[in-house]
């Protein structure tokens, strides 16, 4: 067996260290040796987008990232998305705007679309569709997914102005 190395991160802000072999992956440390099951596994080769994650704020997908790059970087998992508050926006309008059904692509899609308004926090339907097309949905068609972005667009940005 390969020797196992220490890994310092931060995940949701707060610093963690693992344990992991070379081999294993980001997806693998989290579900299995750190018991943060909210991250989903679909295809396990980069297709599906369950797994995504925000290293350093970019959505990647955590079965292509090996356990060990995360080291001193910042992880962000969709456990860190809702705070003692509430329900970030956008999880406000998956709920709202009945944009999930089984909810295996959900955590992948909020982490995506969380990248996306970080970076252009008013985007086109269009950029919308662009920034959503790594992640894969067998339920819900879509035309819902992108309706609860525009919305949690609109409630971060009447936040920001109000
Ligand atoms: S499980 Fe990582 S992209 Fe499908
Ligand atoms: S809600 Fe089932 S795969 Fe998207």
């Amino acid at each position: 067996m390969a020797t196992k190395r220490v890994v310092s991160t931060r995940i949701n802000g707060r610093p963690v260290e693992f344990l992991c072999e070379p081999r294993q992956t980001l997806l693998e440390v989290l579900r299995e040796s750190l018991d943060m099951i909210g991250t989903k596994e679909g295809c396990s080769n980069g297709n599906c987008g369950a797994c995504t994650v925000l290293v350093e704020g970019k959505a990647v997908d955590s079965c292509l990232v090996l356990a060990m790059e995360v080291e001193g970087v910042d992880v962000e998992t969709i456990e860190g998305v809702a705070t003692p508050e509430g329900l970030h926006p956008l999880q406000q309008a998956f709920l709202q705007e009945a944009a999930l059904q089984c909810g295996i692509c959900t955590p992948g899609l909020i982490m995506s679309a969380k990248a996306l308004l970080i970076q252009n926090p008013d985007p086109t339907e269009e950029e919308i569709r662009f920034a959503l097309a790594g992640n894969l949905c067998r339920c819900t068609g879509y035309d819902k997914i992108v309706r609860a972005v525009q919305s949690a667009a609109k409630m971060t940005g009447d936040a920001a102005t109000n």
